[in-house]
């Protein structure tokens, strides 16, 4: 295990709340750098008070959180509701006035602040659209040699927003085209490999018997998104997609990971958002994207366990 300094670019959003859960545990050699948010799952500025509650009830006061962009590039903004409820993490109870408060920077400044700052060694972990992304490229394009790595959750060979696409992907391919473009060093977690991380309700057992307050927190946080996905993917179990790309960075060897070409459509009637994913290198173009296909359910879950018991002490 190695240790790494992150940026943790979110949407929370049930899954990003455990991705922040797991990379502030103890057991985590990960050193959050900062937190920034953007419009996703729900509008940036509920996305926003999220994060802050999280960090709240894990007590993570000294990590800086900016927020960021309030819709995708181009295209009219669309939310999750349906799938995170009307706050974006409907379930637990939540401090209604969290008492850690954003910091007076946009994102967007903050991420090209750190990068420029940093030895070339922060990797950037983007669990939502990738807009804060796309535009810190462009607004400041000597940041793109400096990031180490950008470890994501989107994409996949099929979607779940439309048959093509994957939510994150799809609310802004634009921004999404300029990432995977822009020659730094990806790691994709997609569909393929986090609908194999599904807390199925044997999981979330175990995980209740877990006695501290931020186990108690993620178990409610399961129980409401399983109720979504059962009602529209029928799902048993809610898939915790974003906490892959932690997961990844703690522990690698969980993951099975294919080197590939992908490239984004931003043009189709019906693919528009859709990863193309060159598994048997039929394009011939150079490979940019290390592509995880599979995950070790044991370890992975494993993991995540020993994660929130480190919450007890
Ligand atoms: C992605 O979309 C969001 O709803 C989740 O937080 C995750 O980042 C899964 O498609
Ligand atoms: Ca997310």
């Amino acid at each position: 295990m190695t240790s790494r300094k992150i940026i943790l670019d979110c949407d929370p959003g049930h899954d990003d709340a455990i991705a922040l859960i797991l990379a502030a545990s103890k057991i985590s050699n990960l050193q959050l750098e900062a937190i920034t948010t953007v419009a996703g799952n729900v509008e940036v500025e509920k996305n926003t008070l999220n994060a802050l509650k999280v960090c709240d009830i894990i007590g993570l006061d000294d990590v800086p959180l900016a927020q960021g962009a309030n819709r995708p590039l181009v295209k009219k903004q669309e939310i999750a509701e349906e799938i995170h409820g009307e706050t974006g993490l409907d379930g637990p109870a939540l401090p209604a006035h969290p008492s850690k408060q954003a910091i007076d920077m946009h994102a967007v400044d903050l991420l090209i602040e750190k990068v420029l700052a940093s030895d070339n060694d922060i990797t950037l972990v983007p669990t939502g659209p990738l807009t804060n992304i796309a535009l810190a490229m462009v607004r400041e394009p000597k940041i793109i040699p400096k990031i180490k790595e950008i470890v994501l959750m989107g994409g996949g060979t099929f979607g779940n927003w439309t048959p093509a696409a994957e939510f994150n992907i799809y609310v802004d391919a634009e921004a999404a085209k300029v990432v995977f473009e822009s020659g730094v060093p990806i790691s994709m977690f997609g569909l393929d490999v986090t609908h194999q991380a599904v807390a199925t309700d044997d999981v979330v057992n175990k995980l209740a018997k877990i006695d501290n307050e931020v186990a108690t927190f993620v178990v409610e946080l399961l129980t409401f998104f399983a109720k979504t996905y059962k009602e529209h993917f029928g799902f048993d179990g809610a898939p915790i997609h974003d906490a892959c790309t932690i997961a990844y960075l703690i522990n690698p060897s969980i993951f099975q990971m294919q080197r590939v070409r992908v490239d984004i459509e931003t043009k189709g009637e019906f693919s528009y958002g859709l990863t193309s994913i060159d598994r048997l290198g039929v394009t011939g173009r150079e490979p940019n994207v290390d592509f995880a296909y599979g995950l070790d359910k044991e370890k992975f879950w494993d993991l995540m366990y020993d994660a929130l018991a480190s919450y007890s002490n």
